[in-house]
């Protein structure tokens, strides 16, 4: 698929203020710092568009990108940050919770995964809740540049063995980097492919 525009449209905390659910969207969640707006610059080749930073916890807020005019990508806070209250985890936790249950034009959740991490808790723990949802997802595994391919490897092939104790199949993955457009062809034909139905 070729990006031929990438637009920031708006920043919500109320999901009634959200764009209409007209166009297809796909939502990027993972750990806080985990690089969810970092691959989406990458996917759409436009720096700046998401806000990142090193430190955990810069997205705070829905984010809404439109893409070539037709369907969107989501970038959302991170989850996992630990410096901040319990009650400002409680209220990310209902609010997109409740955005990821009730988002009709929501296609995939794309639920992102520090390759250079073993399987973690908060993660695993993430993608049940998906299931037990019914909300279809897949797993990408970023910072793929960090480390060695045979390292990866065995970091995702740990994450999917962990999966099969609730699902009957591991979803479909993709490995990335945002610092050289590894996985950038494979994501992008991934969205086409539900876009074209
Ligand atoms: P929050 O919005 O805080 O939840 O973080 P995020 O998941 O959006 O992460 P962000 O994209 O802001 O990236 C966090 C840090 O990781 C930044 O310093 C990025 O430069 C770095 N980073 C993200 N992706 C990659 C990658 O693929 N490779 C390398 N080497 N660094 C990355
Ligand atoms: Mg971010």
């Amino acid at each position: 698929m070729v990006i031929k525009t990438a637009d920031f449209i708006c920043s919500n905390t109320q999901i009634s203020k959200l764009p209409p659910p007209l166009k297809p969207e796909y939502a990027f969640i993972g750990r806080s710092n985990v690089g969810k707006s970092s691959l989406i610059n990458m996917l759409t080749q436009k720096k700046g568009l998401a806000k990142t930073s090193q430190t955990p916890g810069k997205t705070q807020l829905i984010n809404h990108f439109l893409i070539n005019e037709n369907w969107y990508i989501v970038d959302l806070p991170g989850y996992g940050y630990a410096r901040i209250s319990k009650s400002k985890k409680e209220d990310w936790n209902k609010f997109i919770r409740s955005y990821l249950d009730k988002r009709e034009s929501l296609q995939c959740v794309m639920v992102l995964i520090d390759s250079r991490l073993e399987p973690q808790k908060i993660d695993l723990e993430f993608c049940n809740w998906l299931g037990e949802k019914g909300l279809p997802f897949i797993t990408i595994f970023t910072k793929a540049d960090k480390q060695s391919n045979i390292k990866t490897d065995q970091n995702i092939a740990k994450f999917r063995k962990a999966l099969l104790a609730s699902f009957e199949e591991a979803p479909q993955f993709f490995i990335t980097s945002a610092e050289n457009l590894l996985g950038r062809d494979e994501v992008l034909n991934f969205i086409d492919s539900i876009n074209q139905g």
